[in-house]
């Protein structure tokens, strides 16, 4: 694959580097993208319709149970080369900060230290009424247990439609993206908002805004557009700037 010189010119010799991911670097690693139609026992549910607080008020041992095969879905996926290649980059440059959408945990099994997930994860959980952290449960347990301070149930602690960022994540993510020199975004839609303004704030902060994606996304027009799947694309990018 080839890059345009002054890129691997200007990634080489960048320190404060945001990566900011999506569903689609989980992609090759099997999990299925939000845009993506679902599979299986779930083929008629929308993630949009059951990743929300009304859907969980609603029913919440059908939310529930779709966030149990979920996790057992992600149990059993691991890194592929784009994650490595992410955690490369980060060895390579201490002061990267690694921003994910995702609700995984493929970068942190890739080794990357500590990404700042903007929408939680499924493998934590908190209770749906007092927001106290809740242990993990076993991943075929059918429905949800009942708060131990307050009788409320449990929930996976991840953001729903609807629901704000956490504040401490995003504020570390935006403070990220306004010191950024280069922002690779990558297998994002860059369509959910606020997080899809990580890359919009730090082009306005003067940051040069990197996306890997095989399709057209609204940010086509403030990016430099690397296209092709995340997995062959980032370690191709890494040759090109360090040659591992
Ligand atoms: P989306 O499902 O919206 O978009 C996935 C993107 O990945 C698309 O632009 C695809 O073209 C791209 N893609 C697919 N395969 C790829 C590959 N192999 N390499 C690179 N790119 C690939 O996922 P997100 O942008 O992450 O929010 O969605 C953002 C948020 O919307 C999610 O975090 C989730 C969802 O609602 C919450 O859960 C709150």
């Amino acid at each position: 694959m080839e890059f345009a010189p002054a890129l691997i010119e200007q990634l080489r010799h960048a320190s404060r580097v945001v990566f900011f991911t999506g569903a689609g670097v989980s992609a090759e690693s099997g999990l299925p993208t939000f845009r993506d139609a679902q599979t299986g026992l779930w083929a008629n549910y929308k993630p949009q319709d059951l990743a929300t607080p009304e859907a969980f008020a609603r029913d919440p041992q059908t939310v529930w149970r779709w966030y149990q095969w979920r996790r057992r879905v992600h149990a059993d996926v691991t890194p592929n080369p784009a994650h490595h290649a992410i955690a490369a980059f980060e060895a390579r440059l201490p002061e990267a900060v690694l921003v994910t959408q995702n609700v995984d945990r493929l970068h942190e099994l890739a080794g990357s230290p500590a990404p700042i997930h903007l929408h939680g994860s499924v493998f934590r959980n908190k209770c749906a009424s007092c927001g106290i952290e809740m242990p993990e449960v076993p991943h075929d347990l059918e429905t949800p247990p009942a708060c131990p301070d307050c009788g409320g149930l449990c929930r996976p602690d991840v953001v729903w439609f609807g629901e704000g960022l956490p504040p401490a994540p995003w504020q570390a993510a935006v403070d990220a993206a306004v010191k950024a020199e280069v922002v690779i975004s990558i297998g994002t839609s860059a369509t959910v908002h606020p997080a899809a303004r990580i890359p919009l704030v730090a082009r306005e902060a003067g940051a040069l805004v990197v996306q890997v994606n095989p399709e057209p996304t609204p940010q086509d027009k403030i990016a430099l557009n690397l296209r092709g799947k995340a997995g062959a694309v980032l370690p191709a990018l890494l040759a090109a700037v360090w040659g591992e």
